[in-house]
């Protein structure tokens, strides 16, 4: 067995026993299950009942890792789904259509209503009722990532996620006017706290000295009062990321470009070609409306294999349930340098790149210290 189908085996037996999955099966929505989704765009949708409309839900092994739930869901033209309560994070990104969101607390005589389209991105509060309209004359598909298989996990109840009664007043108020309004006080290099983006696919990016990518630019958001981060990302045709690896939990969701991603568990080294583990190197190709996430603690990079520049929607996947004590910046750590990398990583992407006429734009003084 690879060292792919070994991690894909054990995530199935562990994910197997929790209540989410138990969950899942009572619900009887329909599921996806896979290591990455090519668009989510066109996944097969059930009906759903809890929500009166369609889904799918994707059980993505390594974004389970973390504790995370993803599914699509659709609301038909000029309707809307019924009203929903969850008590856990749960992020919203709006993949096509026009329409409104609805959101209250328990009890409030009032409601509140701001407008969404393609790319817009946004927070439901914890544990407040929410409720999605469709206002435009296509179907509306969204994305939703859930912190549920985490609390379910955490409590050992799949019920405390929507019957719990407590309302999260310091979180959330419906008086609250700006919640749903993208923040103005964007600081370069600096999260930029937000519970909405008006659009993913539009947002200014900030250009980055020492990005990843080389020529990279990225924005990093926090949202659900900073309790839940991701960033928008961008970088050039014909360049690549240096390989890096961190915890589990990220979900990248590439808005637009074709490439693919590279990755490999830790425990192969940072030179997997030249120490004879090539075989247990994990490519997998991305486009837009894609889903992929590393597992935790395997090296990965991203390539921009397309003639446009490559766009990425990254979630962080992680909540505040996690983060406590000094915070060690491990991504940076773990890098591998240009002109440290195995050169078989460069070689494969000038191929592929040749293969679709495409320039290789990566200046040799990056690798000037490779033998
Ligand atoms: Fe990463």
């Amino acid at each position: 067995m690879s060292v792919k189908e070994t991690y894909v085996t054990e995530m199935k037996k562990a994910f197997e026993q929790t209540p989410f999955a138990s969950w899942l099966e009572e619900e009887g929505v329909k599921v996806y299950e896979g290591f990455t989704v090519e668009d989510v765009r066109e996944l097969e949708l059930g009906p759903w009942p809890r929500i009166g409309g369609n889904a799918v839900f994707i059980n993505l092994y390594p974004f389970m890792e973390a504790g995370n739930g993803v599914y699509v869901a659709e609301i038909p033209p000029g309707s809307k789904l019924e009203p929903e309560r969850w008590c856990c994070h749960k992020i919203i990104f709006i993949e096509e259509g026009t329409g409104t969101t609805e959101v209250w607390q328990e009890g409030d005589s009032q409601t509140r209503v701001f407008e969404w389209g393609p790319g817009s991105t946004f927070a439901i509060p914890i544990n407040a009722w929410h409720r999605m309209y469709n206002l435009g004359s296509q179907p509306a598909r969204f994305l939703v990532l859930t912190k549920a298989p985490l609390v379910m996990k955490g409590f050992d109840s799949a019920d405390f996620i929507f019957t719990c009664p407590h309302i999260f007043k310091e979180a959330y108020s419906t008086a609250n006017e700006k919640f749903f309004t993208e923040a103005a006080n964007r600081v370069p290099g600096k999260f930029w706290d937000t519970n909405f983006i008006v659009n993913a696919w539009a947002t200014p990016l900030d250009e980055v000295p020492d990005a990843k990518a080389f020529g990279g630019a990225t924005v990093g958001f926090r949202m659900a009062n900073r309790t839940f981060g991701g960033h928008i990302s961008a970088w050039p045709v014909g360049r690549y990321h240096q390989a890096h690896y961190h915890d589990s939990g990220r979900l990248l969701h590439p808005l637009q470009g074709e490439g693919y991603v590279m990755t490999w568990s830790k425990d192969l080294g940072p030179r997997p070609f030249e120490s004879g583990h090539g075989d247990d190197v994990v490519v997998e190709p991305f486009k837009p409306g894609g889903l992929y996430s590393p597992p935790g603690d395997w090296y990965h990079a991203h390539f921009n294999a397309d003639t446009q520049a490559a766009r990425h929607l990254a979630f962080y996947g992680r909540s505040g349930f996690e983060e406590m004590g000094p915070r060690v910046d491990n991504q940076r750590n773990t890098r591998i340098n240009y002109e440290d990398e195995d050169p078989e990583v460069r070689r494969l992407f000038k191929e592929k790149l040749d293969n679709k006429g495409v320039r290789f734009d990566m200046p040799a003084s990056l690798y000037a210290r490779q033998k």
